[in-house]
């Protein structure tokens, strides 16, 4: 009796299994389930007797050149490529619904075209009408940008196979669709498969393509995890839809360092880059107040300054709120234990809330000390001395450890008018001498010297 060869997977957590239920083992979604179509150019139903030919296998010592690449003008967009656009390689945006993705690749697209690489728009969502409306409002009527509006993918792969542009962007993968695969668009076995073909389609023709994902409610883009799997780049574009700030983010890249960020501002004539983030982020800080500290952080390879805010308030319920915007709640918890076990400071019946201005997301560990400090600030009353800094990673005992790069945030610092730091014993700053650089090698002496308790 011939095997049946059917396969499912979730669209949530992208888990394979043998037969379909309502309920995914894995992640436990109801509804997620649906069966796998195979890829078109996969490799084939059965392996069976047949003997494939032999594959050629090199040296390591191989010369190689790294990768040429072009830079489309746009310094933001090209530093989260790790230095500009590699041939035939494959990016993947992705991003909340409204928060400026077509935009920001259309403005790409334009200087791209610009730049001398041949570029096409496939937009899945919007007529060529609107899109080139769009261009027109934001000054990029006469960008050399072919446009499609379409989103059949055997019509769109066969365009571009005879147009052979340097660039491809097709907005978004969940609108498209392949004929050859049995189920609607935005599904997971249309997504993976048109992911598939475009993906292999870049690497075999030398064409770059973007593909704009939308993200799901839980912050994953739409459709399985392979797809992230697939691309060379995953690039995710952050911001608060209430603030004017995106940030461009590299979560995964083969041509270039991951966490390198490109900052972004929404304005009425389209994405404007911002050269320097930390006299952005700052720009909103008023006089120093008790529960605001600056952070000195790195995004990817670049010093970037932050405000952290604090408030901590006597709670009426009977289990304190903790909310935490920009930051992760788990770490929150973290410093709140250590400061209670540590330091003896309990912050039992008081809720606290912690926000990083600008809609700026931090994922750094170093980040702790200046979080602990914001705490401490807000739940003593007391502002932190002002024209400081403030980085370093807490451990459970207590104890401060250096953070990288202690020299280059310090520098960042002083450029932006800081004068003094409050830092992680052990951290090279041999360069820096004009600021006044407190070193502290535990959080109860850091307690005892900045607010004068512990
Ligand atoms: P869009 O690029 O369509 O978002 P996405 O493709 O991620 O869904 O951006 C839509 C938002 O951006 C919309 O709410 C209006 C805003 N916007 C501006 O503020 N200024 C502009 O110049 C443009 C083009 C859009
Ligand atoms: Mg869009």
């Amino acid at each position: 009796m011939a095997k049946s060869t059917a396969s499912y997977s979730c669209s949530a957590c992208g888990a394979s299994f043998t037969k379909w239920s309502g309920r995914c083992d894995g992640c436990g979604e109801w509804n997620t389930i649906s069966e796998d179509v195979g890829l078109s150019t996969g490799p084939g139903k059965a392996l069976g007797a047949k003997r494939g030919t032999g594959v050629v296998l090199s040296d390591l010592s191989a010369k190689e050149t790294p990768p040429p690449r072009t830079q489309s003008t746009m310094a933001e967009f090209d530093r989260v490529l790790g230095g500009g656009l590699v041939p035939a390689s494959a990016i993947l945006v992705g991003g909340d619904p409204g928060i400026g993705k077509s935009t920001l690749l259309l403005q790409a697209a334009a200087r791209f075209g610009q730049a001398g690489v041949k570029t096409i728009y496939v937009s899945g969502e919007e007529a060529s009408a609107q899109v080139r409306m769009r261009a027109q409002r934001l000054g990029l009527g006469d960008a050399p940008v072919k446009l499609a509006a379409d989103t059949n993918l055997r019509n769109i792969l066969t365009t571009l196979e005879a147009e052979a542009p340097g660039l491809a962007i097709i907005d978004s993968i969940q609108t498209m669709w392949l004929d050859t695969v049995d189920s609607a668009p935005g599904s997971v076995s249309q997504v993976r498969a048109a992911a598939h073909e475009l993906t292999t389609f870049a690497k075999r023709k030398g064409i770059s393509v973007v593909l704009v994902g939308h993200v799901t409610k839980e912050g994953q883009i739409a459709g399985p995890r392979v797809v992230e799997h697939m691309v060379d780049t995953v690039l995710y574009f952050e911001g608060e839809r209430g603030h004017q700030f995106r940030i461009l983010r590299a979560v995964k890249n083969r041509f270039g360092p991951a966490d390198e960020i490109g900052v972004f501002e929404m304005t009425g004539q389209g994405l404007a880059e911002v050269t320097n983030p930390s006299a952005l982020f700052l720009s909103e800080r008023g006089q120093p107040s008790p529960g605001s500290v600056v952070f000195a952080g790195i995004e990817g390879t670049r010093p970037v300054l932050c405000e952290l805010q604090a408030l901590v308030a006597p709670s009426p319920h009977s289990q304190p709120r903790r909310t935490v915007v920009g930051w992760d709640g788990g770490r929150l918890a973290m410093i709140l234990a250590v400061l209670e076990a540590r330091c003896g400071i309990p912050f039992a019946g008081l809720d606290v809330y912690l926000n990083v201005a600008g809609g700026m997301k931090i994922n750094e560990p170093a980040a702790d000390l200046a979080v602990a400090a914001a705490l401490l600030s807000a739940r003593e009353d007391a502002a932190l001395p002002p024209d400081t800094v403030v980085f370093g990673e807490i451990s459970l005992s207590g104890a401060l450890r250096p953070a990288p790069q202690t020299e280059n945030r310090l520098k960042e610092a002083q450029k932006l008018g800081f004068t003094s730091a409050i830092a992680p014993k052990g951290g090279k700053a041999s360069g820096v001498s004009a600021m006044t650089l407190n070193q502290m090698s535990d959080l109860t002496g850091f307690v005892g010297e900045v607010f004068g308790a512990g």
